[in-house]
């Protein structure tokens, strides 16, 4: 009895987590969906079909299906299947009068005897079928070919592996693993993103605490003002240095290179790093320092030995933030590397087109952007909830 009551009360929260799973999981896999669809499909219909029969089928079965056969091959002197056939109706108005006009072998017959006669829509639909069951524009309902296309930044009206089996791709690709360092492609800008992330993620952080350590550990003159100044610093916007870190690059002839993005990503990463790490180690029990500075260790001991053993948690969890703040960023990418170095969010910006086609290309990427980010956090969960946990129990 009780145990039903409590499962009772926990219902609504039980409701709330799976919506919250939904609202989630729903955009999650429509975008995981499109990224593994043909093109021709993703212009189409919507990644919820994807199960349901190809644009046309059903109307191919109803109106056709009974003459033609439901593979096209049952009337040989109209053979459904043959692509050179069904190339002289690829248009729908052509199939149209076709389907109005009498019978060419019993003539005063209509084409279609007693069946109705579709109408303009659902007759581009069946050309559309036709097309396929004849392969004319035979694909198969999955593909990966969107993400070589996004790899490699190929934005034919075909897929890259297609074009490139044809010969018919665009004169800057070469259709070997050359291509993976276009420019316009994912995979160059992956490498450029790792290149702007990791020293932007490990600076910060070693520096902070560095810092961290001597605010915490080291008694000297003003330390709870240098302190409150750090923390004072989080609130100016990043936006509101851009002009002039710009000029001062400009002046070092640092624009558009990744020192710039570093330093950059530095120092808007240490006031916050070096507030969190310092409450972390400031924290810990006194006592534990006391035990090592009597031991006569020095505080460069102290720190290795045990300062930074005992805040991997919190790093850890630093880091993950950091590192994700800059795998997404695009506007200090944007600004201080531009085109130069593309990284991956401003590659995948510029594959929207104004139109808003290139779906299949943009959910590809924004997949490829979104490995690694995973990777490294079901990879360094763990320290992230104990990282969470430490703070919010020693503020
Ligand atoms: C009552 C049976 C019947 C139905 C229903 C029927 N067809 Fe046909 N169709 C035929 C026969 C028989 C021929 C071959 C004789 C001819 O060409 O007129 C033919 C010929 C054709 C041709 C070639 C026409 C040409 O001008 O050469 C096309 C294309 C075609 N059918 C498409 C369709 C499609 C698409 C549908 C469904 C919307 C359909 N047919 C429904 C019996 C049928």
């Amino acid at each position: 009895m009780t145990r039903i009551r409590s499962a009772l009360r926990n219902l609504p929260v039980h409701i709330v987590l799976l919506g919250m799973c939904a609202i989630w999981l729903i955009p999650a896999l429509g975008l995981l969906i499109t990224s593994i669809r043909p093109f021709q499909d993703v212009n189409e219909t919507g990644w919820w079909t994807v199960l349901s029969p190809p644009t046309g089928a059903v109307e191919y079965s109803q109106s056709c299906a009974g003459c033609h056969g439901a593979d096209g091959r049952t009337v040989p002197s109209a053979n459904l299947s043959d692509p050179q056939f069904v190339s002289a109706f690829r248009r729908s108005f052509t199939l149209l009068a076709a389907l109005k006009a009498e019978r060419k072998d019993q003539p005063g017959t209509p084409h279609m005897g007693d069946t109705p006669v579709p109408d303009e829509q659902t007759t581009a639909k069946i050309a559309t079928y036709l097309r396929r069951l004849s392969g004319i524009d035979a694909h198969p309902t999955f593909t990966l070919n969107n993400y070589v296309d996004a790899l490699v930044g190929y934005r034919g009206t075909n897929s890259y592996v297609a074009d490139c089996a044809a010969g018919t791709q665009s004169n800057d690709l070469h259709c070997d693993v050359s291509d993976l360092g276009n420019p316009r492609g994912m995979a160059l800008a992956f490498v450029n993103s790792l290149i702007v992330a990791i020293p932007s993620t490990v600076l910060p952080i070693l520096f902070a605490a560095f810092a961290a350590y001597a605010l915490a550990w080291l008694h000297f003159p003003g330390r709870q003002l240098l302190f409150a100044i750090l923390v004072a610093l989080q609130i100016i916007p990043l936006q509101m240095t851009l002009i002039p870190i710009s000029r001062l690059y400009a002046q070092l002839d640092m624009n558009g290179t990744f020192l710039g993005v570093w330093l950059f990503h530095t120092g808007f990463g240490l006031p916050y790093a070096i507030y969190l790490t310092r409450n972390f180690l400031g924290g810990l029990p006194n006592e534990l320092f006391e035990a090592i500075y009597l031991d006569g260790a020095s505080h460069w001991t102290a720190f290795w030995r045990l300062a930074i053993p005992l805040a991997v948690p919190a790093l850890a969890s630093l880091a993950i933030f950091q590192f994700l703040w800059i795998w997404n960023d695009l506007l200090v990418a944007l600004v201080f590397l531009g085109g130069q170095h593309p990284v991956m969010t401003y590659q995948i910006s510029t594959m929207v087109s104004s139109k808003g086609s290139g779906w299949h290309l943009l959910t590809a990427a924004a997949f490829i952007s979104m490995a690694l980010p995973m990777l490294v956090f079901f990879g360094l969960q763990r320290y992230f909830v104990r990282g969470l946990l430490a703070g919010s129990v020693k503020g």
